[in-house]
């Protein structure tokens, strides 16, 4: 257990410098519906973010963000942001005593099993995700009798239990390449049955046979995209690109001009020319460009997952201070063994070359 001291007290001068350096980053952000960022909202949360980034010091904690939390999360005090696969890496490389996981529990529960000597926390126990709760190990272990010679693939948005009975686990950033290199030509691919379909799509435009066979989970921010926005909106904006995410249905990929990962998305509209752009994925993302391409131009379309919201500077605060024990996670270490070996092979597989096993093996 890692404790804190809490009371902390900052001059006025600590204060404002605080609120300047963030008024730096969040002055870009149009986007953000709750509030405009400006001096005075700097200088309200300042305090907090000052107190955070004490009580990481205190306690040899480092807080890994997902480019979906809030922008003071990410500008104020995360250590790393990023997408589902960088901050598995950031979590299998930390030293720190502590994680603090500011995304959600499935994100958590893979920084421990890849960290299991580090105290995993997250701000809100209930930060679940519709994919992860879609599915579990026990349904998972009857469809895989329906099944016996497919590999069976799972999506990083998953239970530790279910990454326990998988072969390999995935990403948004790397399924395709994962999927294509499998030897196996039926996959069983869970839990979500929208990139399912955006995978047999992309093997089939790559020539290669694949029977992909999925569960029905479903993301309930992008299953909500309407396709028709999108010929509006080209029709309204020339030159219009527009982003989204293979969780999206198929009538919104086939329409995009760029699909992949959080990560893989910013780096294309960081990378583009183009008057306009259309993010059909979690406003999180959108607000991360406006900070770091401040010359990017949006037109709406995204839209905010609550799991992702209910993340804030207070909770993190707070777990830092002394997490409560539904804060804490924890895994069963037979369990934990297994569903390292899925993600152990993914990152075999994502970057092509033996990868040093991690913590634990
Ligand atoms: P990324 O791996 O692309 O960050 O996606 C995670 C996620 O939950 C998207 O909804
Ligand atoms: Fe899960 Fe969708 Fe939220 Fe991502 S955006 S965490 S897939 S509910």
């Amino acid at each position: 257990m890692v404790t804190a001291n809490t009371s902390a007290q900052f001059s006025e001068t600590e204060v404002r410098e605080e609120a300047e350096r963030l008024l730096k980053r969040l002055m870009h952000i149009e986007c953000d519906s709750r509030r405009s960022w400006n001096l005075e909202s700097c200088l309200e949360i300042a305090p907090l973010t000052l107190e955070i980034n004490q009580l990481k010091k205190e306690t040899g904690s480092v807080v890994l963000a997902h480019s979906y939390v809030e922008p003071e999360i990410i500008y104020g005090v995360a250590d790393f942001s990023g997408d589902s696969y960088m901050l598995s890496v950031k979590a299998k490389e930390s030293q720190a005593n502590r994680i603090v996981f500011s995304g959600v529990v499935f994100m958590a529960e893979t920084a421990k099993i890849l960290s299991p000597e580090a105290e995993v926390v997250v701000p809100d126990h209930r930060s679940g995700c519709s994919l992860a709760d879609s599915l579990t190990g026990e349904q998972l272990r009857e469809m895989k009798k329906l099944y016996p010679d497919a590999a069976v693939v799972c999506y990083i948005n998953s239970t530790a239990d279910v990454k326990s009975e998988c072969d390999v686990c995935v990403t948004s950033s790397n399924v395709y390449k994962i999927i294509a290199s499998l030897p196996q030509k039926q996959i069983l691919f869970v839990p979500d049955r929208l990139m399912a379909e955006n995978i047999r799509i992309e093997m089939k435009k790559r020539g290669i046979e694949k029977d992909i066979v999925s569960s029905d989970g479903t993301c309930i921010v992008h299953d909500q995209f309407d396709s028709n926005l999108i010929a509006e909106a080209r029709d309204k904006f020339p030159g219009l690109k527009v982003v989204s995410h293979p969780e999206c249905t198929r009538t919104i990929t086939e329409k995009s001009d760029y699909v992949g990962s959080t990560g893989g998305m910013m780096q294309y509209v960081k990378g583009t020319e183009a008057p306009y752009f259309m993010m059909l994925t979690e406003c999180g993302l959108v607000e991360r460009i406006e900070v770091e391409a401040p010359e990017k131009r949006f037109i709406s379309g995204c839209k905010l997952c609550p799991y992702m919201k209910m993340n804030s500077l207070e909770k993190i605060r707070d777990v830092l201070i002394q997490p409560r024990p539904d804060q804490v996670v924890e895994l069963n270490e037979e369990l934990r063994l297994k569903a390292l070996s899925s993600i152990d092979r993914m990152f075999e597989l994502a970057e092509g070359q033996t990868h040093q096993p991690s913590k634990g093996c």
